[in-house]
């Protein structure tokens, strides 16, 4: 029998779809910077940019030449930060060689009010202390948990098994997943026997980066499989997962693409109009 499909475009178009109203009343404004012509980023910049446009949001490319200094971009992440009508942005990974070293002073230099992809140390400190998502959450995780809750999937009790541990899906995902209640497992590249772990998991949550890493033996019959991998194999979209084996085992399932990227986006957008509604609320106290 072959999995039900959970379905980002779908679950995206909704949750944007009530967000509208708010987008019109408010009118934030997002910024996306591109440094170099990195095709994977570009291609990402463009759904972004054309899914702000859907919703009536205001959003701009910022498009750097990929010679840029590590001065110049964060005299414009500086610049960004100043500006009143930017009401978040975010500086698109990865960066060119000469510059990817000093991400994280890069996403230091961002203002955690408009920290819309949640990368930051005050984002990323709050998904420890809070299950709301009254922060700007990462996009990704919280993209995840946005989808698991739209197809009305319980994740309390469940083993969640995740097998990737980077700051901005395995980790703070894991964090998201404890808050709800699961018991969670985080495995990575040094793992012993990983198969017979994420062969016990109720929820396998795939953010290696190499295609088609999880394969049918790896996945216990009727598990819910979320695929956050966005390879490039022959131009093509390749998730984490070996979608045509897998989706006959488990009992849902993130297609690539369609699934787990247009929750990113989603909630970037979601992320962009509650950093204008704290702007507006005056909430810098808090920080
Ligand atoms: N590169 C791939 N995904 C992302 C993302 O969500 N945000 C940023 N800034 N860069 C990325």
């Amino acid at each position: 029998m072959s999995a039900l499909l959970l379905s980002g475009r779908e679950a995206s178009a909704a949750i944007l779809a009530a967000l509208k109203p708010k987008i019109g009343k408010l009118d934030p404004k997002l910024v996306v910077v591109q440094v170099g012509d990195d095709p994977g980023s570009s291609s990402y910049i463009k759904q972004k940019i054309k899914s702000a446009a859907e919703v009536g949001m205001r959003s701009e490319h910022c498009h750097l030449a990929s010679s840029m200094s590590l001065e110049e971009l964060l005299s414009k992440v500086a610049e960004l930060n100043a500006d009143p009508d930017v009401t978040g942005f975010i500086v698109q990974l990865p960066l060119p060689d000469h510059l990817q070293p000093h991400v994280p002073e890069i996403i230091r230099a961002i203002d955690p009010k408009k920290d819309v992809d949640g990368f930051g140390a005050y984002n990323l400190g709050k998904v420890f202390l809070s299950k709301e998502f009254e922060h700007l959450p990462p996009a990704t995780p919280a993209g995840i948990i946005m989808l698991l809750e739209y197809y009305k999937i319980p994740v309390a009790g469940k083993h969640v098994v995740i097998v990737g541990r980077s700051n901005i899906v395995g980790k703070p995902l894991a964090v998201m997943m404890l808050n709800r209640d699961a018991t969670v497992t985080v495995c990575h590249s040094k793992t012993k026997n990983l198969s017979a772990i994420t062969k016990q998991a109720d929820i396998l949550v795939a953010a290696i980066g190499k295609p088609k890493f999880i394969t049918g033996d790896m996945v216990k019959p009727g598990a819910i499989v979320i695929d956050v991998g966005t390879s490039r194999v022959d131009g093509k979209l390749t998730g984490d997962v070996d979608f045509e084996v897998v989706q006959e085992i488990a009992s849902a399932i993130t297609p690539v693409p369609g699934g787990v990227g247009p929750m990113t986006v989603c909630s970037l957008i979601k992320n962009c109009v509650q950093a204008k509604e704290r702007q507006m609320k005056d909430m810098q106290t808090n920080i």
